[in-house]
């Protein structure tokens, strides 16, 4: 029987993880897959989560089961930081843990298609495991640019997008810090999209991973809340995995905004407990279990603020310096002082991509993306001549 499967070609971001660790090269630079770095480049556990696992091995007192919601106290202490100070929109969202943030952009999708979407519309180039879930699942998926190559957002092609849109399809949204470029909508951009959205009846899947990394963690959610202002019904997938730095732990959430309180968000809810339940039956508990204690302690939640802070002003750095190093051959760098979070995306070819990697040990996905956090004082200026020698006439 398993003669009849056809091979697949690993990830190919996730195989850059082990190119990299394979080189020996004692300078090589790895800018693939998204975890923050230090300025020393190490990507060290949060002093906020070591806090919180202290007092977790100190208090928990049982492992036993908590069903597919998993742990409801991390889900509604993250709320405010989400949605604002009326963190339900008066009882209107409800959410559940999940396995990261790919876990409840599974569940958003498998749930929107369950309740009768026929077609998501997504921004490209986007996450490349956006397209692999959707098909996966199986739903149709039609894309359009989502930046424009002055390294601005093309706001007519999300909006026409929405406008095209029934009332059965959808559009997925980056919320803030966009996968791969980098780029992302104003405020003014975001305002036009939730009329947009309210008009049309096109329903918002917005998919927040990067909270914080932006340009401050109610910044980065300005536009989100503009959207849920306007629009009756939103899913919203969540990740903690980079703003408490818990990638393996796989700690995200999921959650549903509905027309009202009653009803229908209960019913939208258990769909989403009965899909959880097939999927992955409960989520994994100890990530999400120590961003909960963090949140309810006044002393924890300040160390982890000033933590994403650091982060934060450290990519602000190297995008500034990267900036005012102008162009790298014919590379023109300084849209990446303008964009936010950890990802940019350069314009390389392939076999420039590769040149990168053969020739100078750099190691970026195969987009051109890279990620900022992995420069530092000590690569960064290494790195633009390795993109001048590329790219160089
Ligand atoms: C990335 O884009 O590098 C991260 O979100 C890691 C992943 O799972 O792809």
């Amino acid at each position: 029987m398993l003669d009849r499967l056809e091979p697949q070609s690993p990830d190919a971001l996730l195989a850059l993880i082990k190119l990299h660790a394979a080189d020996d090269r004692p300078d090589k630079i790895d800018l693939g897959v998204g975890v923050y770095r230090t300025g020393q480049g190490d990507t060290p556990v949060f002093g906020s989560i070591k806090g919180a696992e202290r007092v977790l091995i100190e208090t928990q007192e049982s492992k036993s089961y908590l069903g597919p919601e998993g742990d409801i106290g991390f889900v509604n202490a993250l709320m405010p930081y989400i949605f604002g100070p009326d963190a339900t929109m008066g009882g209107r969202i409800q959410g559940m843990q999940t396995p990261g943030g790919t876990g409840a952009v599974r569940l958003a999708v498998a749930l929107a298609q369950k309740a009768g979407m026929t077609k998501l519309h997504m921004g490209t180039p986007s996450w490349p495991n956006h397209a692999q879930i959707l098909s996966d699942i199986g739903l149709e998926w039609q894309g359009f640019e989502h930046a424009k190559p002055d390294g601005t957002a093309n706001l007519d092609a999300v909006l026409g997008a929405i406008r095209q849109a029934g009332p059965d399809e959808g559009v997925l949204l980056h919320g803030c810090c966009h996968n791969p470029t980098g780029v992302d909508y104003t405020a003014d951009d975001w305002a036009q999209i939730a009329d947009a959205l309210a008009e049309s009846g096109t329903f918002p899947i917005i998919d927040v991973a990067y909270q914080g990394l932006g340009k401050g963690l109610e910044e980065d959610a300005a536009g989100l809340r503009s959207v849920l202002a306007k629009v009756p019904e939103a899913f919203i997938a969540y990740s903690c995995d980079k703003n408490f730095g818990m990638y393996r732990d796989r700690v995200g959430a999921f959650y549903i905004m509905a027309k009202d309180s009653g009803e229908t968000l209960e019913k939208a809810f258990s769909n989403a407990n009965a899909l959880a339940r097939a999927s992955w039956s409960m989520p994994p508990d100890h990530g999400g279990a120590a961003v909960r204690v963090i949140l309810r302690d006044a002393e924890l939640t300040e160390e982890w603020l000033d933590e994403l802070d650091q982060m934060r002003a450290r990519m602000r750095q190297v995008r500034e310096y990267l900036a005012d190093a102008g162009t790298a051959g014919s590379v023109d760098l300084t849209p990446l002082g303008t964009q936010n979070g950890l990802f940019s995306v350069l314009p390389l070819s392939k076999e420039q991509v590769t040149r990168m990697r053969e020739d100078h040990g750099v190691y970026m996905a195969g987009s051109g993306r890279i990620n900022v956090a992995g420069l530092t004082m000590d690569n960064i200026d290494k790195f633009i001549s390795a993109l001048a020698d590329v790219t160089g006439e």
